[in-house]
Order: structure tokens, then C-alpha cells, then sequence
């Protein structure tokens, strides 16, 4: 490719620095806002036509599609930069390019360091012991004597000299594990265990955060328990010398992806819907209710949008990299101008929502359950998804609106979000048993980010219905924005600013610390 933003649709006009900037001609006044004499003959998308028109058959079927491309490859994931997600990206742009020009179909490309998996053994004065693994870790097959670090290990005058050519053993606390495996590269140790600093069974486990980190590299790292870290410091402050050998055989690549972002020919651009779901699975599973759900969900309500006339133009936005720290999402933020932030009146984000034991679970726009409001405008958003739940029937409860998926980027700059979800490893309550029937007691998904996250998973009456409240919101936003408060300031992200989702690791994501 040639560059880091990529035009790849033939129909792509102004050939504008940023693929991303608004178009130039003809958008404005009303309706027809930028003109399409195509589209502009075709009827207003109406929302009970939109919501008929998704089907059980085309969900499952799209799913399928997604699983076969897994399945094509002997890693049967959909991982960033492998032959199942990279397949997963060519059906993302073909199907959308396929819709008679009704969308202009671009992509975006960006690089990560993806942790894939590791082996690894520990043996402490010969003894077989067992250890937990940090993602990213360096690999290496080292032997040393253990050197206690003062402290935390997050200062490096915390590094005693003898830690030179040994193995350094550090307690968790205060600052991110990937500062201490650094810090014990940069003192010459040729290895680091980390203990925890909360009594438990589990050794320690976590991540040592994607690198490169700019203090410098990490070295083979492994956690383990407070027992065992207390028992080892007693010995050494004891005055034994106690040797160990850490092999660790880590994956860890440097992996190329693409976002794919879809707007409508027509439309008015300065009061644009994005809607968005991520692409990608985990290592460990073909991902296709995390996030294959979400990717179909909203692919079907695209090209059945295709029949009808927007007001509002409707952009679509496949995220990849969203299991690495929602990387596309970000990176799609932040390569916008300010009138692209501007011009973007709402964000909806989908991801799972085809839990096997579900909840119907809605972003808490307004606050109401967990206490943190979106940008103005969150709080309507979720307002129209509970008027559509109640209209089918269904009981609907909140989820936090903390950060912990795609929408992170855009509340973050002041855009307002919403959107549903049907639950991830989150254990079913009692009341919520009551509310969506299902198992008490059980995850909403027990194959969250694992090899049994397949169609044969899927609750398809969930994803129906999610389906279809994805349609009744898009046709909600495309025709008009009247139900949202006047906007409030959309403002450029701190690039020093690190989220909330990604310090604390989302749903189910490893501890930084
Ligand atoms: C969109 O642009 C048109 C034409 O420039 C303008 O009349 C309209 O007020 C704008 N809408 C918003 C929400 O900025
Ligand atoms: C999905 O449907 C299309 C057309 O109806 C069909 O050609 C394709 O084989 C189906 N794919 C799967 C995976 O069932
Ligand atoms: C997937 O695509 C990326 C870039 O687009 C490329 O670097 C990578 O080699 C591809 N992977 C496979 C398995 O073809
Ligand atoms: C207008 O839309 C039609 C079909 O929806 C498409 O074929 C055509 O290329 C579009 N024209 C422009 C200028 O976007
Ligand atoms: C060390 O212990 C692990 C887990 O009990 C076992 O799988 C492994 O084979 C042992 N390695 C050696 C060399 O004994
Ligand atoms: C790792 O190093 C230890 C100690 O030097 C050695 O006994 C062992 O054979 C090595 N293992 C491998 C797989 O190289
Ligand atoms: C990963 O690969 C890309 C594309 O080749 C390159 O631009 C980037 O610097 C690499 N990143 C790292 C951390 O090596
Ligand atoms: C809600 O959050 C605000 C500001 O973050 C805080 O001042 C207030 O005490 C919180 N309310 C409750 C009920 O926790
Ligand atoms: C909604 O929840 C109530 C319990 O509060 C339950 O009786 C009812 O069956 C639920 N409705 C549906 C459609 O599941
Ligand atoms: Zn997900």
C-alpha cells in the first residue's frame, strides 16, 4: 500500500490529503444536501421497512461467511494482519462496493505488535515451578541468580549493580508491569519475575503493554504468586543464592490491518451518523459473536440502507485492531480534520450482540446506572433504544458507559455515543435471569475470546433483534437529528491522553499493572 490512508474506491473525488475530509461539492442546504440523482429518486428510508428487512437467514449466513474465512487458515482465528482477517477486510470492501456506487468505500491502514501466544517453563534452584505469563514478553532461554529489587521497582536506582547478568525479582505495585521488565533490561538483567502484591493461588499474569516502550525493550518475564515472591525475598535477605532458569518462546509480530470506513453517496455530510463495529478476533477464537455480530449486524442494515434516500449522510465504520486496545477506532479519530470531528452528529457502536446467554444491554448514555454520562446527546441516543426495546416487548438494562469498546475515541472528543450489547464474560445475574431469561450463574458468553465463539453459538433471536434496533436507530439518525440536544464543543484528543479503556484494560483485557 501506498500510504497510510488509502482511497479504495474508484468513485473517491477530491483527491484530498486526509481520505477523510469533507467532501467539497454540492452538501448543504437541506435536503438534497450533496446531490446523487440516483439515490435521490429512491424513496426516504423508513424504519419499520429498514427493520422487516433484516432476516434471521442473512445474519447467520454473513456469520458463516466470517467463520469459513477463519477456518480457511490454520490459525482458525480472524487475528489482525492473518489470512481470516485480512479475508474478513476484502468481503468488508467487495459487499460494500457492490451496492451500485451507493457508498464511497475507503480504507485506512495501521501497524501493531500483536502478542500471539507463548511457552515457557521456570525452574528455581532446579526445582520445577510454576509461573504465569506477560503478553508481550521478550523470549529467551536465561539463567541467573535471583537479585531482589528495592522497592517497587519503579525507580531504576531501585536496580541493585548485582542485578547485572541475573535474574531480577520485583513485587507488582504502583507502576505498569512493562516499566519494571524495561527497567530490569536496562540494569543488565537478562530476566524478570514480577510478584503479585495481593494473596491468591493464580500466579501472576498480564501484559507488559504493546512496544516498543520508549524507555527501551523488555526482557523474558514471567509473575508469580505473593507466597512465592515473600519466600524468595526471606531467602535471599538470608544470604542464599538461589539460581533460575526462565525459557520463554513467545510469538510476538509486527502485524500490518486495515480499517474500512463507508459513506453514503448522498446525504448531508456536516451532519454525519457513524455507525461501528471491529473486525477482529483474539488468537484464541474466530471471534464471530466478538465482534462478528457487530460486523454483520451493521453490514446487512448497510446494504439494505442502499434501497432508500438519506437526509443525513450515513457512514459505516469496520474498526480493526479493537482487541489490541481499540486501535482502529483511535486511529480513525485522530486522523480526522477538525470539521471531519465536526461533521460526525453521532456514534453507535455494536459489539457482540448475539451473547448465547444475552442480556439486552444499552450504553448508559444518560448516567442513570453507573454515573457517567456521554456528551450530549448520549443520553437521547439511549432513549431511542429503550423506546425500541420496549416496543418489542423486551426488557432492556444498562451497561457502563466507561470507555470499554470503540466508542471510547469519540465520546472522548465530545461526539455523543449509544448502542446495545448482549454481554461478554460478565457472570448472569439473578435479576437479569428474571429480566432475559438464560442461566443465572453463567457468563452471557462462556466462549468470550475462545475457539467455541462460533455461529453454532450464536443466540440468533438476540442478534435479530439487535439487528433490527441497529436499522430502527439508523433510520432514526438518517433522516433527522431533531430528538438530540444542540451539540457541545467536539474537541481534538490529547495526544498525551491516554483512555481510561486502555489503562484499565477493557472487558476481560489483561492488567497493565
Ligand atoms: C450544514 O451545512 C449547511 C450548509 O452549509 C448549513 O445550512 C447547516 O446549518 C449545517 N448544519 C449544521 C448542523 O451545521
Ligand atoms: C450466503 O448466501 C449466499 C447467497 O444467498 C450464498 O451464495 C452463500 O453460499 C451463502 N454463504 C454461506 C456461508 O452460507
Ligand atoms: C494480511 O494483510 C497484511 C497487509 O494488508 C499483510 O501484511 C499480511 O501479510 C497479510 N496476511 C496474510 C496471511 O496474507
Ligand atoms: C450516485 O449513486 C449511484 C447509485 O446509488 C452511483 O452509481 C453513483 O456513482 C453515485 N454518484 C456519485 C457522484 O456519487
Ligand atoms: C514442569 O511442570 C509442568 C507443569 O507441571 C510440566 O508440564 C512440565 O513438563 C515440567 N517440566 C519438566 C522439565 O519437568
Ligand atoms: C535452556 O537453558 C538451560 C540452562 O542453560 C538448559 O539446561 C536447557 O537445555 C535450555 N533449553 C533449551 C530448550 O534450550
Ligand atoms: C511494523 O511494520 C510497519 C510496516 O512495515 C512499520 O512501519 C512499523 O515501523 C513497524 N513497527 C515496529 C514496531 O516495528
Ligand atoms: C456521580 O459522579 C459525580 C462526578 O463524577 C460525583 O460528584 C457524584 O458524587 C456521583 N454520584 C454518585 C451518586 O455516585
Ligand atoms: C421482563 O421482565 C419481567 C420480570 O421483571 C418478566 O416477568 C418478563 O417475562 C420479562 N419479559 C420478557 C419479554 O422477557
Ligand atoms: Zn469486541
Amino acid at each position: 500500500m501506498k500510504s497510510a490512508i488509502v482511497v479504495a474506491a474508484a468513485l473517491a473525488t477530491s483527491a484530498s490529503a486526509s481520505a477523510f475530509a469533507p467532501r467539497q461539492s454540492g452538501f448543504g442546504h437541506g435536503y438534497p444536501p450533496h446531490g446523487n440523482e440516483t439515490s435521490n429518486h429512491k424513496p426516504l428510508v423508513d424504519s419499520k421497512a429498514l427493520q422487516a428487512s433484516i432476516t434471521a437467514d442473512a445474519l447467520v449466513n454473513g456469520s458463516q461467511t466470517l467463520l469459513d474465512f477463519a477456518y480457511s487458515f490454520p490459525d482458525r482465528n480472524r487475528l489482525i494482519g492473518g489470512g481470516g482477517h485480512n479475508a474478513t477486510v476484502e468481503y468488508l470492501v467487495s459487499t460494500l462496493e457492490s451496492l451500485d456506487g451507493y457508498y464511497t468505500v475507503e480504507t485506512q491502514a495501521f501497524s501493531t505488535v500483536v502478542h500471539i501466544g507463548a511457552t515457557w517453563s521456570l525452574f528455581i534452584g532446579g526445582a520445577n515451578t510454576s509461573s504465569g505469563v506477560f503478553d508481550y514478553t521478550a523470549s529467551g532461554n536465561v539463567t541467573g541468580n535471583l537479585v531482589a529489587v528495592a522497592n517497587l521497582g519503579c525507580d531504576l536506582s531501585d536496580y541493585p549493580s548485582t542485578v547485572a547478568g541475573n535474574i531480577a525479582l520485583i513485587s507488582r505495585g504502583t507502576c505498569q508491569f512493562g516499566l519494571k521488565s524495561v527497567y530490569a533490561g536496562n540494569s543488565g538483567a537478562v530476566g524478570a519475575l514480577i510478584y503479585d502484591n495481593i494473596p491468591g493461588d493464580d500466579t501472576l499474569t498480564g501484559t507488559l503493554g504493546v512496544p516498543p516502550r520508549p524507555e527501551g525493550p523488555y526482557v523474558p518475564t514471567l509473575g508469580l504468586t505473593l507466597d512465592q515472591g515473600t519466600a524468595l525475598v526471606a531467602s535471599l535477605s538470608s544470604g542464599t543464592i538461589i539460581n533460575a532458569n526462565l525459557n520463554v518462546d513467545a510469538q510476538v509480530e509486527n502485524r500490518t490491518t486495515h480499517n474500512v470506513i463507508a459513506t453514503t453517496n448522498h446525504g448531508a455530510l456536516n451532519t454525519t451518523l457513524l455507525i461501528g463495529a471491529h473486525t477482529d478476533s483474539v488468537a484464541a477464537g474466530p471471534g464471530i459473536n466478538d465482534d462478528g455480530s457487530g460486523t454483520i449486524g451493521i453490514l446487512e442494515v448497510a446494504k439494505q440502507l442502499a434501497k432508500y434516500r438519506v437526509n443525513n449522510a450515513v457512514r459505516f465504520g469496520f474498526w480493526s485492531g479493537e482487541e489490541e486496545g481499540e486501535l482502529g477506532s483511535y486511529l480513525y479519530v485522530d486522523s480526522l480534520s477538525a470539521s471531519g470531528r465536526e461533521n460526525i452528529r453521532a456514534y453507535l457502536n455494536f459489539d457482540m450482540i448475539a451473547s448465547p446467554n444475552y442480556i439486552h444491554a444499552l450504553y448508559d448514555g444518560d448516567g442513570s446506572t453507573f454515573n457517567q454520562t456521554g456528551p450530549a446527546g448520549s443520553a437521547e441516543i439511549e432513549h431511542l433504544f429503550e423506546a425500541y426495546f420496549t416496543a418489542a416487548g423486551e426488557n432492556f438494562t444498562a451497561t457502563a458507559f466507561d470507555g470499554r469498546s470503540d466508542y471510547a475515541p469519540f465520546i472522548e472528543v465530545g461526539i455523543p455515543a449509544g448502542g446495545s450489547f448482549t454481554g461478554a464474560e460478565q457472570i448472569k445475574t439473578a435479576e437479569e435471569a428474571e429480566l432475559f431469561g438464560g442461566t443465572a450463574g453463567v457468563p452471557t458468553d462462556v466462549n468470550y475470546h475462545g475457539p467455541g465463539d462460533t455461529v453454532d453459538n450464536l443466540a440468533v433471536d438476540a442478534f435479530v433483534l439487535h439487528a433490527k434496533g441497529i436499522a430502527a436507530s439508523v433510520a432514526e439518525y438518517a433522516t433527522t437529528f431533531a430528538s438530540l440536544p444542540p451539540k457541545t464543543a467536539v474537541k481534538k484528543r490529547r495526544s498525551d491522553e491516554m483512555s481510561r479503556s486502555r489503562k484499565e484494560g477493557r472487558k476481560g483485557r489483561k492488567v497493565m499493572m
